[in-house]
């Protein structure tokens, strides 16, 4: 077993599925402990499950949340700490994205796309740095997107907004919290090869795009993984970076 997170106490939202779910498996392999959290209940236990029946212990758990809910966010970090002990690392993942053009966008899917991509990130940010300050030791890494970084391929403007909010966010904590010894950086993938996509591209739009990207292919969720791991490593001097896995598509 690979232990360079050992005791390390990660939570990763919207880990039921997708790449929340790859990172909670990866985390784990690294020894961290895992709480893999999502609004999806049932998925979640079964995501967490199935990384504690690979790894052959109980290094994953789930709970249940939703990443815009203040309250249910603070207990989310309470639990953490109760069940597993003081959160040491937080991935923001959670996310969610409509293809609508802009004139369509009702206020409310404007609202909820925001809420869950940017205000969740800002939230559970927040909760969880209190408990990072107190050790003088944290690693939160978040979840935007080459939409954050030029413009999405698949997303509404809404999507765009709030990846890039995403890049604006990290930049400030990562200002504000280096001196606590709490490290923020983004991850930025193309597109990757997870339900979020297949629910809006057909198998004719993903061989189009796949033939315009450099590596002529999607990402896979593991491909994510890996990086995100690299930056919650302990032993770091990235904090403030935006780091791109897009297999060439945007270079900038
Ligand atoms: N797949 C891609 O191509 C791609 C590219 C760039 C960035 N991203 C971002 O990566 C992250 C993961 O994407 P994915 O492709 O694995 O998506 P996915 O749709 O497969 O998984 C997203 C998960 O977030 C959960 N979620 C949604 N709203 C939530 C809420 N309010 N509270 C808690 N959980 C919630 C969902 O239930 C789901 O399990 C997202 O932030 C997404 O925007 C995805």
């Amino acid at each position: 077993m690979e232990c360079e997170l050992k005791d390390q106490i990660a939570i990763v939202t919207g880990g039921a599925r997708g790449m929340g779910a790859a990172i909670g498996a990866c985390l784990a392999r690294a020894g961290s402990r895992v709480v893999l959290t999502d609004i999806d209940a049932d998925t979640v236990k079964r995501t967490a499950s199935q990384i504690n029946d690979a790894l052959g212990n109980e290094f994953a758990v789930a709970i249940a949340a939703d990443v815009t809910n203040e309250r249910q966010v603070e207990a989310l970090i309470e639990e953490t700490g109760h069940r597993l002990g003081a959160v040491t690392t937080l991935v923001n993942n959670a996310g969610l994205l409509f293809p609508t053009p802009v004139a369509d966008i009702s206020l409310g899917e404007w609202e909820k796309v925001v809420s869950v991509n940017l205000t969740g990130t800002f939230l559970c940010s927040r909760a969880a740095v209190p408990v990072m300050r107190e050790q003088r030791f944290g690693r939160i890494v978040n979840m935007s997107s080459s939409a954050g970084r030029s413009v999405s391929t698949i997303g509404g403007a809404h999507y765009t907004a709030a990846k890039a909010g995403v890049l604006g966010l990290t930049r400030a904590l990562a200002k504000e919290l280096a001196a606590d010894g709490i490290l923020v950086n983004a991850v930025c993938p193309g597109l990757i090869d997870t339900q979020m996509v297949r629910e809006i591209c057909d198998e004719k739009a993903v061989a189009a795009y796949e033939g315009s990207f450099p590596l002529r292919r999607l990402g896979l969720p593991d491909e994510v993984a890996g990086v995100v791991r690299f930056l919650c490593n302990p032993e770091s001097y990235i904090t403030g970076a935006s780091i791109d896995v897009n297999g060439g598509d945007l270079m900038i």
